[in-house]
């Protein structure tokens, strides 16, 4: 079976944002270790408690990094918080479609989430700790 893994590159991924740094790197892990569980055949039950560990997770993520950006007037807060929003829409459709008759999804459900996961924290997040270095902002 085909396994989705994200191995933190600092390089691409860190933003110099401290604590949203290590947001993503936890975001990272907890699908890693859904990725795990999958390979070795984890039971339906431990997956979706995975899953919703990943939403619940990703939810509190998105409401700091959403903080962050109205606190500082980044310009586009409006279409990324409308891109957290797709994200979790799009996550919560997989989660109804991933049933204890359709266990094998559960692979699908991480690929979702391993490419959504990486593509966001190079394109949107990265505009953030862009347009807060060219402010000269610090942001812990
Ligand atoms: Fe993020
Ligand atoms: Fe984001």
């Amino acid at each position: 079976m085909q396994k989705f893994y994200l191995v933190w590159d600092e390089s691409r991924h860190a933003l110099g944002i401290p604590s949203i740094d290590r947001e993503h790197r936890g975001m990272m892990n907890l699908v890693n270790e859904l990725s795990e569980a999958v390979a070795h055949g984890c039971s339906y039950a431990q997956a979706h408690r995975q899953m919703e560990k990943i939403l619940d997770f990703a939810a509190d993520h998105f409401a700091h990094e959403e903080a962050m950006m109205r606190q500082h007037g980044f310009p586009g807060l409006e279409q990324h918080a409308a891109e957290h929003e797709k994200l979790l829409r799009e996550a919560a459709i997989l989660m109804e479609m991933y049933d204890p008759a359709h266990a094998d999804r559960a692979v699908l459900v991480t690929a979702f989430l391993t490419d959504c996961a990486e593509s966001h924290i190079l394109h949107e997040d990265r505009a953030i700790s862009q347009y807060l270095e060219e402010r000269g902002i610090r942001e812990e």
